[in-house]
């Protein structure tokens, strides 16, 4: 398909700002457009095909493989990135765990497992292993084995249940 032939205009609302797209080709996915057009460049494109949540955002709440959704779309979404997890540079009591825990390794899989972790804790705030393995079956990792990984959603969860960590999960 010419690029050029079927450019539109469409708007979307990205971590509580509203963005004009005017030169977006028709066919282009959510992630591409956050990528490329709007900067956002936390969202990792791994496989482009739904299979690896290095891409995942929330719409309306919801956990997505951004590479999945036509951007045109998601206007009308709420759509919320990694970028979203905190309003300025300090980091999540999920985020520090990972720094803890050592659950970050190249990093690719990290802005989508952040993304799921935090959705999830929301919902279950005291998981069990089973759970959380069960919650980040969606984000592959090439590098930790995710022990690390799960160690770390357990110390967030803890920190969380007994105050100490601050922040709510959606910040
Ligand atoms: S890049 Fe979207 S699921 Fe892998
Ligand atoms: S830390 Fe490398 S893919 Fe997860």
């Amino acid at each position: 398909m010419d690029k050029d032939n079927s450019s539109i205009e469409y708007s979307l609302s990205v971590n509580g700002n509203s963005h004009e797209i005017s030169k977006s080709w028709l066919g282009e996915s959510l992630l591409y457009v956050l990528r490329e057009e709007l900067g956002l460049y936390g969202s990792k494109n791994a496989c482009e095909q739904g299979e690896c949540g290095s891409c995942s955002v929330l719409m309306d709440g919801v956990l997505a493989c951004s590479c999945l959704v036509l951007a045109a779309n998601a206007t009308g979404r709420n759509i919320e990135t990694i970028e979203s997890l905190s309003d300025d540079d300090s980091l999540t009591v999920v985020q520090e765990a990972f720094i803890e825990t050592g659950a970050v390794q190249c990093g690719f899989c990290t802005p989508g497992l952040l993304v799921t972790i935090h959705d999830f804790l929301e919902t279950n705030p005291e998981p069990n292993v089973l759970e959380i393995r069960e919650a980040i079956s969606g984000n592959l990792c090439r590098c930790t084995g995710y022990g690390r990984i799960v160690e770390a959603v357990q110390i967030a969860s803890k920190q969380k249940s007994t105050g100490q960590g601050g922040d709510d999960v959606s910040s």
